[in-house]
């Protein structure tokens, strides 16, 4: 089953967005797995990001990312990993169209409210880093048979 790591990030926490970001997900119809408000230390924040350590960026993206709480959560579903993207936008928020979670709440890359996987195997890898194993829920939701024949 394909996973995906969403996080609301710092700013979207205090902007009070955490409600709309995770209606977004939640009515789509995506499974959510796992979801707690965490204060990220900077070592999960570098291990995170570890792929963007070169950047010039990197060390105002790791201030940003451990400045607050954030929301972490893991949501299922087929294909779930690319529609969060889509949902979620550009990663300029002034280039997202609007509809998506950044083109409606957000002007700026370094304040761009929301994480989202880039693929299902990074989806696992920060499942697994952002949450302990029983952190998460195995359940089927009531609505089951009214989203998937
Ligand atoms: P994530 O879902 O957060 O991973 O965003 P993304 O996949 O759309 O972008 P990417 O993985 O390339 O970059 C990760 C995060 O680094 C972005 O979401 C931004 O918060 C930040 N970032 C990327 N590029 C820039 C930049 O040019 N300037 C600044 N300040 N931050 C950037
Ligand atoms: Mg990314």
């Amino acid at each position: 089953t394909e996973e995906t790591y969403i996080m609301v990030k710092p700013d979207g926490v205090h902007r009070c967005l955490v409600g709309e970001i995770i209606s977004r997900f939640e009515k789509k119809g995506f499974l959510l797995k796992g979801l707690k408000l965490f204060q990220c230390p900077k070592d999960l924040a570098q291990e995170h990001y570890k792929d963007l350590k070169e950047k010039s960026f990197y060390p105002s993206l790791i201030d940003y990312i451990t400045s607050g709480p954030v929301v972490c959560m893991a949501w299922e579903g087929a294909g779930v990993v690319a529609s969060a993207r889509k949902l979620i936008g550009a990663t300029n928020p002034l280039q997202a169209e609007p509809g998506t979670i950044r083109g409606d709440l957000a002007v700026q890359t370094g304040r761009n409210v929301v994480h989202g996987s880039d693929s299902p195997e990074n989806g696992k890898r920060e499942i697994a880093l952002w949450f302990k194993e029983g952190e998460l829920c195995q359940w089927v939701p009531a609505q089951a048979p009214w989203l998937i024949e």
